[in-house]
């Protein structure tokens, strides 16, 4: 019964929507170049919802939707095919019913864990009054397929289902609707209590369940065409259904039943954990969490409820095993979550192109019919949903996530929500041939940097499956390492003087590999099939263990640090070439993301490597680590204003040490020891947020360099979130010529520093 109605309300919806999505094909067609006489528009329903055909009918291209949106779509595919010079696509059908994005953006204005700008939507607790760039979003989404938002952050703001604010929101659904983008909203599980005014939020509680009705009622008087509820619960500090010892199952379908009548769906996060776990307990697991919590409620949600998972048992790390949840259900509804914003994977300020990793995620397989892909494409008896959620988090930058490489982050997102059987390769050199323009050049080069980028950035991060060793209680963005241990969140590294990596075996560990099937749980039982990349995660090792590589672990990480840093210096290089041949104000900026990330890519090296040196006492057998050629330390040079100052973590600047100026201008000088010749002089600095200091170099007394360190980074100290470096190019320096460099601070911003390097040319 609940499954036809459903189906009925989602198809009512449909008609009423019906001729906005038309009339954004027919103006995009136009956009595009063609005739208006060229492309014909019709709705045939048995082609299935949101599914398109593409046909010539002598002179005219028809476009046929199985609904309006599916006109729409194909009239983005008929655009897209004539841009890339592509055969026309027959016949396409998206591949699962939920192709969302998730936006963590707070009623003020900020975005959690957004590095693209303020939100689109709201600022100082209330909808903008312009929404034109809502809109554009939408048009963005629409153009790869993606049909669902949610536009408020999952550790939802209260105020959202108030009254006023459905109000507020049925304007964004307005600019959504023409783009077939429908609007959901995450929820506070306690809104019955804090925003209704009844004495408890228990799930099981008739008042209760009656006031989410009325509530899903008002929400579709608003908006008739809402997507449905996102809900966090027992999460994070979030409340949830343990306050009433009730189950996850409970509080979704007391949601989900308010919904079901409007045809709306209840998505549950299964980010739930406890972050107040005992790290002193080896048996203790925050991988396990997902699993344990939900697969005991298997067969227990409503056919409207879709659990939301990370694709990964931790938190969006550069690299992870798959969630053994997605392949332990087989009669909930499931969605794959992924997370387009870099929080832990460089923030938009590094380039990482994530569809590699999806794809691999995607095409894991828990055995026979049981890849991933499979198993969340919804359309099934058991499982009539399913599909694919990306944390978006764009902002109002120009480029929306705050950088113009990024994007192709969210492109690839949807083409593979639209298709997972697309490559990466494929998706990227659409996505540039989209955005760059098709000279060969230009193509081949931004390609290659997209789809090395990942795995230079994992390795350099930190490899063999510890996940990025960032600093977990804050920023999550530059080195800190140890601030993964030691604490209740449960990024567990376990490492000590003897050995590193989590043991998660079912013999002596966490029993974690128990979670999946027999066979994928053979697989990473044991050290001899488990693969170098994951082997972190599963065992715990000696640092001379040898990896199937050959290599000892500890020197791997020394090899894979240095090779992967290398890389990234050649990331602007290689960019550089591309002068002229793409808009110079892009390519500028390019530019100065990649030379950023080559500087800090040299910070996340050093942290992690000299780290590794000190806890496991073993050198580098290559005479790297701890020996820094060319490097002068600040705290060592002759400071005229500079104080030292203790950096914490210690791995975070070179000697553990910089300097800060205290005063209104600062300098530090050396006398260069090497011989004659031609160098590239690089300062390390700390570029603190909420000022913007000056730093001048000089050689003798000539200026060599000038620049601003006018950075927005996540730290307000000098720390890895916040070392920086600035290359001054092909100097040519005598032995005993005098480097100094000056820093004027700007309030908050010391104009700190680290070290300067003379790198021969
Ligand atoms: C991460 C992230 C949080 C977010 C959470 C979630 O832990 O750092 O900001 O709220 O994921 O996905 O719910």
């Amino acid at each position: 019964m609940l499954r036809v109605l459903v189906i009925l309300v989602a198809l009512g919806a449909e008609l009423w929507a019906q001729s906005p999505a038309l009339e954004s094909a027919a103006r995009e067609c136009r956009r595009a170049g063609f005739d208006r006489a060229a492309v014909a528009f019709e709705v045939k329903p048995e082609l299935g919802r949101e599914s398109f055909s593409i046909e010539r009918n002598g002179k005219k291209t028809v476009i046929a939707g199985g609904d309006s949106t599916g006109v729409l779509y194909g009239a983005f595919a008929l655009i897209r095919a004539k841009q890339l010079h592509e055969t026309l696509p027959k016949r396409e059908t998206p591949y699962a019913p939920i192709r969302w994005v998730n936006q963590w953006d707070n009623l003020d204005g900020s975005i959690e864990r957004g590095y693209g700008g303020r939100s689109i939507f709201f600022a100082n607790g209330a909808v903008l009054a312009d929404l034109s760039r809502a809109g554009e979003y939408a048009r963005l989404l629409a153009s790869v397929g993606i049909n669902g938002c949610t536009v408020n952050n999952v550790n939802a703001d209260v105020r959202v289902l108030s009254p006023e604010f459905l109000k507020q929101l049925a304007r964004i659904a307005d600019v959504f609707r023409p783009w077939g983008v429908r609007l959901s909203l995450a929820v506070d599980f306690a809104s019955p209590q804090k925003l209704g005014g009844l004495d408890t939020f228990d799930p099981l509680d008739a008042r209760v369940a009656e006031w989410w009705k009325e509530k899903a009622d008002e929400v579709y008087r608003e908006i008739p065409d809402f997507a449905g509820f996102v809900l966090k619960a027992d999460s994070e500090g979030r409340v949830g259904p343990s306050a009433y010892h009730r189950t996850h199952a409970d509080a979704a379908n007391v949601l989900a039943r308010a919904l079901a009548p409007h045809g709306g769906i209840l998505v549950y996060r299964a980010f739930v954990y406890n972050h107040h776990m005992d790290w002193r307990d080896l048996k203790n697991d925050r991988a396990r969490a997902a699993y344990d919590n939900f697969h005991p409620l298997e067969g227990a949600f409503d056919p409207n409820v879709v659990l939301q998972i990370k694709y990964g048992p931790i938190d969006f790390q550069a690299r992870e095993p798959v969630s053994p949840l997605i392949g332990g259900l087989a009669q909930t509804n499931e969605a794959l979550e992924l997370q387009i914003t870099q929080e832990y994977t460089g923030q938009q300020r590094h380039l990482c192109f994530l569809a590699p990793m999806w794809k691999q995620v995607l095409d894991f397989s828990f055995g026979p019919g049981a890849r991933v892909k499979e198993l969340v494409a919804g359309k099934t008896h058991d499982r009539p949903l399913g599909g694919f959620v990306g944390v978006a988090n764009v902002g109002n930058s120009p480029n929306w996530l705050g950088s113009d490489l990024a994007p192709a982050n969210l492109y690839a997102f949807g083409r593979l929500a639209w298709n997972p059987n697309l490559s990466a390769e494929q998706i990227a050199q659409e996505w540039t041939e989209l955005n760059w323009g098709r000279n060969a050049k230009v193509v081949r080069t931004v390609d290659d940097l997209l789809l090395r980028s990942w795995r230079v950035y994992e390795h350099y991060t930190g490899p063999l499956g510890l996940g990025t060793l960032t600093d977990i209680l804050h920023g999550h963005y530059g080195p800190n390492i140890e601030s993964a241990e030691r604490n209740g969140w449960g990024q567990w590294i376990r490492a000590d003087h003897e050995g590193i990596g989590m043991d998660r075996t079912v013999a002596t560990g966490t029993g974690f590999v128990g979670q999946y099937p027999p066979a994928v749980a053979r697989v990473y039982e044991s050290l001899a099939t488990t693969p170098d990349d994951l082997l972190l995660f599963f065992h715990h090792v000696p640092y001379t263990y040898r990896l199937h590589s050959g290599e000892t672990v500890v020197q791997y990480v020394y090899d894979s640090h240095y090779a992967a840093a290398h890389e990234a210096q050649l990331f602007p290089q290689e960019w550089a070439e591309l002068r002229g041949l793409v808009d110079e104000t892009r390519f500028e900026r390019v530019l100065a993301q990649l030379t950023y990330q080559a500087g800090h890519a040299i910070v996340w090296r050093d942290a992690i490597t000299n780290w590794f040196a000190r806890e496991s006492g073993i050198a580098d057998e290559k005479g790297r680590v701890g020996h820094y050629p060319g490097r002068y330390e600040a705290e060592k040079m002759q400071l005229d204003g500079y104080v030292e100052y203790d950096i914490t973590p210690w791995e975070d600047a070179s000697g553990g040490k910089g300097v800060v100026c205290k005063s209104a201008s600062c300098t530090a000088a050396l006398v260069f020891q090497g011989g004659d010749g031609r160098y590239d002089l690089a300062v390390q600095y700390f570029d603190l947020p909420g000022g913007s200091a000056k730093f001048r170099l000089r050689v003798n007394e000539r200026e060599a360099g000038a620049w601003t360190g006018d950075l927005e980074l996540p730290s307000k100290i000098p720390n890895g979130d916040t070392s920086t470096r600035y290359t001054v190019k092909d100097v040519r320096l005598r032995r005993g010529d005098r480097i100094r460099i000056e820093g004027i601070p700007d309030g908050p911003d010391s104009a700190a520093l680290d070290y300067v390097e003379v790198c021969p040319q």
